[in-house]
C-alpha cells in the first residue's frame, strides 16, 4: 500500500479525549485523504481497546511506532508537555505532523519546532479546527476585504469554558503548568485567541491579570482579563474563564464603517450610515446619532459543523502533506496564539504591560519558574 493508493497513511498518538475525534476523522467514509495506519498510547487498556476497534497495529511507545509502523504522518494528541519531543522525533523520522494545540507551551519552543519542520521539509500543522468554522471564515474574509473599515476596537469574551474541579482531577495533567502549559487561556480559549489573531493580527502591547478564582488546588489560572493595544491605535479586551456557568462565546470587531459580532456559530453585521470619522468631525448636532443597520450574515453551515471542522482540518493537512503546500494551520501561523498567551502570562506574572514581539527567552525563564512553583499566577 502506498500514499497514492490510500491517501496519507496516518498514525494517531494519544487515543483518549481528542484522539477519539482523530480516529473517527480518519475513517474512509469521511474522505479526508487520510487513512488510519497505526495507533499509539502509553495506557495499555486504552491502546488495546482502540486496536480492537480499528484493527491497525498498536504501539505503547512513540519510538516503537516510529521505528516499526508504515505511515507518512502522525497526529499527536497527547498532553502538551509531550508535544515538543514527540513532534521532533516524528520530524526526524521523516513524517509529516499534525499536532494538537498548543503546539508547545512556549513561543521559543514553537519557533524551534517550526524551524525544524521547515528544515526537514515536512508539514507541521496544529489542531486549530475552528479556522474551518464557516462563520469564522466569513468574518476573516469580511474584515480582510475592509467591510468594517479600519477596526478600532476588538472585544473577545470567551467565558463559555465552565469546568468543575472534576475536570482537573479526572486528567490531573490539566492542573499543572509543567504538563498543560497553562489554564483557561492556553487550554481552552486558545481557539478564540487564534480567531482574534486571524481577524486583526497580534497586538503590540498586552496588560493582563490572571486569577485562580475557584480552583485553589489547581496550579493554572481559571480566569483572565487583558487589555490589548495595536500598532495602528486599535484597542481591545479579552476576558476568558473556566468559572462562568452562564458564559458566552463572542467576538466583536468594531470598525470605522461598521461592526461584526461573531457569537458561537453565528455572525451579525452592523453597517453605519456614515463612517464614524466623518460623523465625529462633521455632524453639527451635538447629540448626533449615526444610523445603524443590523443584519445576520448568511453563512452556509455544514449540518454537523462542530464535527465537520475536524474533517476539514485533517483534509487540509493531508492535502498539504501530499502536495507539499502550506497548511492553513501551519506551525508559524499557530504559534501566534502562543506568543499572545505567553505575553498574557508574562504580564500577569510581572504585573506590568508587555510589548510584542515577545522575548521568547524571557518567557521561557518565567515558565520554568511557574512549573516548579517558584512563581505563582493569580491568587
Ligand atoms: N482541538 C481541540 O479542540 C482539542 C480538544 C481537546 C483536547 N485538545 C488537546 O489535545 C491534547 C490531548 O488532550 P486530551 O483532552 O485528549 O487528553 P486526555 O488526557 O484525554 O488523553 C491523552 C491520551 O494521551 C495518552 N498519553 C499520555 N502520554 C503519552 C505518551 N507519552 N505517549 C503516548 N500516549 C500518551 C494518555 O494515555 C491518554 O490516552 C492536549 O494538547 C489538548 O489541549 C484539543
Amino acid at each position: 500500500m502506498n500514499k497514492v493508493d490510500s491517501g496519507l497513511r496516518i498514525a494517531v498518538v494519544g487515543l483518549a479525549g481528542i484522539g477519539q475525534s482523530h480516529l473517527w476523522a480518519c475513517r474512509g467514509e469521511n474522505n479526508t485523504g487520510a487513512t488510519l495506519a497505526a495507533i499509539c498510547d502509553v495506557d495499555e487498556t486504552t491502546l488495546a481497546r482502540a486496536v480492537e476497534s480499528h484493527g491497525v497495529p498498536g504501539f505503547n511507545d512513540i519510538e516503537k511506532l516510529l521505528s516499526n509502523a508504515s505511515c507518512d504522518a502522525v497526529v499527536i494528541a497527547t498532553p502538551p508537555a509531550f508535544h515538543a519531543p514527540q513532534v521532533t522525533a516524528a520530524l526526524e523520522a521523516g513524517l509529516h505532523v499534525y499536532c494538537e494545540k498548543p503546539l508547545s507551551p512556549t513561543i521559543g519552543q514553537c519557533r524551534r519546532l517550526a524551524t525544524a519542520a521547515r528544515e526537514a521539509r515536512r508539514v507541521l500543522a496544529v489542531g486549530f479546527q475552528h479556522r474551518f468554522q464557516k462563520s469564522h471564515q466569513a468574518a476573516v474574509h469580511m474584515v480582510g476585504e475592509g467591510t468594517l473599515g479600519a477596526p478600532y476596537r476588538i472585544v473577545l469574551t470567551g467565558t463559555n469554558w465552565f469546568r468543575p474541579t472534576s475536570y482537573f482531577t479526572s486528567s490531573p495533567w490539566r492542573a499543572r503548568w509543567a504538563m498543560a502549559g497553562g489554564g483557561v487561556v492556553m487550554s481552552q480559549a486558545i481557539h478564540q485567541v487564534d480567531f482574534l489573531i486571524s481577524l486583526v493580527g497580534l497586538p503590540a502591547r498586552v496588560d493582563a491579570r490572571a486569577y485562580r478564582a475557584l480552583h485553589p488546588d489547581v496550579e493554572v489560572e481559571d480566569d483572565v482579563m487583558a487589555l490589548l493595544e495595536y500598532e495602528n491605535g486599535a484597542r481591545g479586551t479579552l476576558v476568558v474563564s473556566n468559572v462562568d456557568p452562564a458564559g458566552v462565546d463572542r467576538l466583536e470587531v468594531h470598525g470605522n464603517l461598521g461592526s461584526l459580532i461573531a457569537e458561537e456559530f453565528t455572525l451579525r453585521q452592523a453597517t453605519l450610515s456614515v463612517p464614524i470619522s466623518e460623523a465625529v468631525s462633521t455632524d453639527p448636532n451635538p447629540f448626533g446619532i449615526v444610523q445603524v443597520a443590523w443584519s445576520d450574515v448568511e453563512v452556509a453551515r455544514h449540518r454537523m459543523e462542530h464535527f465537520n471542522m475536524y474533517l476539514d482540518s485533517l483534509r487540509d493537512f493531508a492535502a498539504a502533506a501530499i502536495t507539499g503546500t502550506t497548511p492553513t494551520n501551519s506551525a508559524s501561523e499557530a504559534s501566534k496564539a502562543i506568543e499572545l498567551i505567553n505575553a498574557i502570562y508574562l504580564s500577569a506574572t510581572a504585573g506590568r504591560p508587555v510589548d510584542l514581539p515577545l522575548d521568547g527567552d524571557e518567557y521561557e525563564q518565567i515558565y520554568a519558574d511557574l512549573c516548579i512553583g517558584r512563581r505563582q499566577i493569580g491568587s
